[in-house]
């Protein structure tokens, strides 16, 4: 496993990836967001911090002997967890079918966030439980970038929001750094509108301007992958959704999106709030968040 060594304290950005519905895609997300981060020359630890009912282990396909739990337990330390994940992405398990841990309350939470700030990952994806409450809750209020997934459901946005409530509601100042990412869209338009509608009730009612990190298809390679436990990114770099992927990691990470030529693309930057199938214009325009969905502003209720 490729450890990065010991670096400046609070080195690592760490972005939560939450929901308030459960089984929208976080754990898929984390894991391919990661491994876009690592192909973008990060170095990457995806901390799945679902404890007992972790799923990155599974999704990558790797066994790792220890898990967050032991690291919680101080049976281990943070590095002797750490196992090497795909495509060269360091990965804490967070242990599956384990049910004595436990809980992760805000100091022991706190205390693994402080040992990873030792080491030197740029990027530390912490895929969360689903919900606000239990062991999410202090993961949460602990989180400085939170990355709320959702699907374009009303009851997952109306979750997202409950979210995203709890993490701008707390003290002035400490507010995290909020992204939104709506995942499982059948085209461009649906995933826009879910966006518009969810951004729209959470200027009103919470005063917070939501940023779209991405829109990603709904994609059957996706569901294959998880089948053959291969990460998407891995299995099919060029399906829709893993595209997608890559273009979040892009504007997660400031990378600029490489020039994309042809007839196509460029008709696709002119006219980009165009009905279009999501994933079919390339990474660089299939979740530009401030493209198309005019329409879904006007006259929504509350999620
Ligand atoms: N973009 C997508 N296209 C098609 N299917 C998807 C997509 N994203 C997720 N899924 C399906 O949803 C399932 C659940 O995804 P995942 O485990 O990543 O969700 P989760 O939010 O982590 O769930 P949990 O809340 O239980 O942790 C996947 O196994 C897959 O079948
Ligand atoms: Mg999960």
């Amino acid at each position: 496993m490729a450890m990065p060594g010991p670096g400046p304290a609070e080195r690592a950005r760490a972005v939560l990836v939450a929901s308030g519905k459960g089984g929208v895609g976080k754990s898929n997300l984390s894991l391919n967001l990661a491994i876009a981060a690592r192909q973008l020359d990060r170095r990457v630890l995806l901390l799945d911090a679902d404890v007992g009912l972790g799923n990155a282990e599974i999704l990558a396909g790797v066994t790792a002997p220890r898990h967050l739990g032991d690291v919680l337990l101080g049976r281990c330390t943070l590095d002797e967890a750490v196992v090497a994940g795909p495509a060269g992405v360091d990965l804490l398990a967070g242990g599956h079918g384990i049910v004595d841990l436990p809980p992760v309350d805000g100091l022991r939470w706190r205390h693994v966030l402080g040992q990873v700030a030792r080491f030197g990952w740029d990027l530390v994806v912490i895929d969360g439980g689903a919900g606000v409450g239990g062991a999410v809750r202090p993961q949460l209020l602990a989180a400085r970038e939170v990355l709320v997934v959702t699907t374009p459901e009303p009851t997952a946005l109306a979750d997202a929001y409950a979210v995203i409530k709890l993490v701008t509601g707390r003290d002035p100042g400490s507010a995290p750094r909020l992204w939104v990412a709506v995942n499982q869209v059948r085209s461009r338009t649906e995933g826009q509108a879910a966006f518009d509608r969810l951004a729209g009730v959470c200027r009103r009612f919470l005063g917070v301007d939501l940023r779209c990190l991405g829109l990603v298809p709904f994609d059957p390679q996706l569901r294959e992958a998880v089948h053959r436990q291969v990460p998407l990114l891995l299995a099919a770099p060029h399906s829709p959704a893993a595209r997608a992927v890559t273009a979040m990691a892009r504007q997660l990470l400031g990378v600029p999106t490489p020039a994309t030529g042809g007839l196509l693309a460029y008709l696709t930057r002119l006219w980009p709030g165009r009905p279009a199938r999501v994933g079919n214009a390339g990474p660089a325009a299939a979740d530009s968040p401030g493209s198309g969905g005019a329409a879904a502003r006007t006259g929504r209720g509350p999620v």
